[in-house]
């Protein structure tokens, strides 16, 4: 089954076919990040404005890679949310066009959905039941996925999202947005050991904080420019980015030992971060945990790991809903 799936939820406009859940066909991503630099974060305006200026653009460029065009597709999806309610409109609109067009089904998927498939995008799939994290811009979560969509939310966060204390920690030291990419390569240089932030675990288990650390980081730096002292850039990134993935690592792990589940999956833009990747391997590693995450490519939005979900959604439930309106603020269960 070869599946024309379109995602706008935040700052990429991304068109893809795949197929069967599992193959890409084609996934086109064009990103905005150079104009919502020049704001040091994202214009849900501009965002808008920029996926209605590329999406048939995009359409059209994915078809183009393929014999068949339009005619080789059997379904149409698109994320309807959780998402910034402008653009997401962009990509419903086009996906409920093209689906009434070709008289196809429309898959609804949400994004968070989209993040866990994205590791179904390979030979080596997850095997049931595992543990997600998804962590992006816009969500810190933890998952139980028993199988192809029956899941329980285990936790989340209360106050920032992981991506999120990255983007801001990178705006107060005056570094380009989004914060985690520039911050990872600031550490690269730093010391972890540098500063001591606060290590939120939280009473309830599987909840996660990050406005805390976020508060003492800046405080840290105020401190320091207070006393005309110089700011040690990469020392902070790199406690910062340390103590971000001792919370992420420490939750993650007791989650797979407490609910005896034998595989993690990461997922969501955070996980494009190599020493995130490289201690949760360690970890598992010691744990007899196996490790899935997606190409890095694929950790930050793009149309083929919703293609993914929809397929595996479509066929549990066979459910075309033409009807389907946006949901920015759309929950996983
Ligand atoms: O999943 P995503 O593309 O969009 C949302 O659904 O939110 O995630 C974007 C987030 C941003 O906060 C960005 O700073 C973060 O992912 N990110 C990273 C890295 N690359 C992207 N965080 C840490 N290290 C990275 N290398
Ligand atoms: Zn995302």
């Amino acid at each position: 089954m070869k599946i024309l799936t379109i995602e706008t939820s935040c700052d990429e406009t991304s068109v893809a076919i795949v197929e069967d859940g599992k193959y890409i066909l084609s996934n086109f991503i064009s990103s905005q990040i150079k104009t919502h630099q020049l704001y040091g974060g994202v214009v849900p305006e501009i965002a808008s404005r920029m996926h209605a200026e590329k999406i048939n653009f995009l359409i059209k460029k994915t078809l183009e890679t393929r014999k068949r065009g339009f005619q080789e597709i059997d379904a149409v999806a698109v994320t309807y949310g959780p998402g910034l309610e402008g653009s997401l409109l962009v990509g419903l609109t086009a996906a409920k066009t093209i689906s009434v067009a070709l008289n196809k089904p429309l898959i609804p998927v949400n994004h968070i959905h989209g993040h866990i498939y994205s590791s179904f995008l390979t030979e080596n799939t997850p095997c049931f039941p595992f543990i997600c994290l998804v962590v992006s811009g816009g969500h810190t979560q933890l998952v139980l996925v028993k199988d192809h969509f029956n899941m329980e939310l285990l936790g989340q966060t209360r106050d920032d999202a992981a991506g999120e204390a990255f983007d801001k920690i990178a705006r107060y030291l005056g570094l380009e947005y989004p914060g985690g990419p520039v911050v990872e390569k600031e550490s690269l240089n730093g010391n972890e050991t540098a500063f001591n932030f606060p290590r939120a675990m939280l009473k309830h288990k599987w909840d996660f904080s990050f406005s805390g650390l976020k508060t003492a980081v800046i405080y840290t730096i105020k401190a320091l420019e207070q006393a005309e002292k110089k700011v040690p850039v990469p020392d902070i990134c790199a406690s910062f980015q340390k103590t971000v993935i001792d919370i992420l690592t420490y939750k993650a792990v007791m989650a797979c030992k407490f609910y005896d589940i034998k595989t993690l999956v990461l997922s969501g833009g955070v996980i494009a971060n190599k020493a995130i990747v490289s201690n949760m391997y360690s970890e598992t590693l010691k744990n007899k945990i196996k490790l899935h995450y997606p190409e890095k490519n694929l950790c930050t939005d793009n149309a083929a790991m919703t293609g993914s979900a929809a397929y595996f959604q479509y066929k549990k439930d066979a459910v075309s809903n033409p009807f389907i309106r946006v949901e920015p603020n759309a929950k996983i269960v």
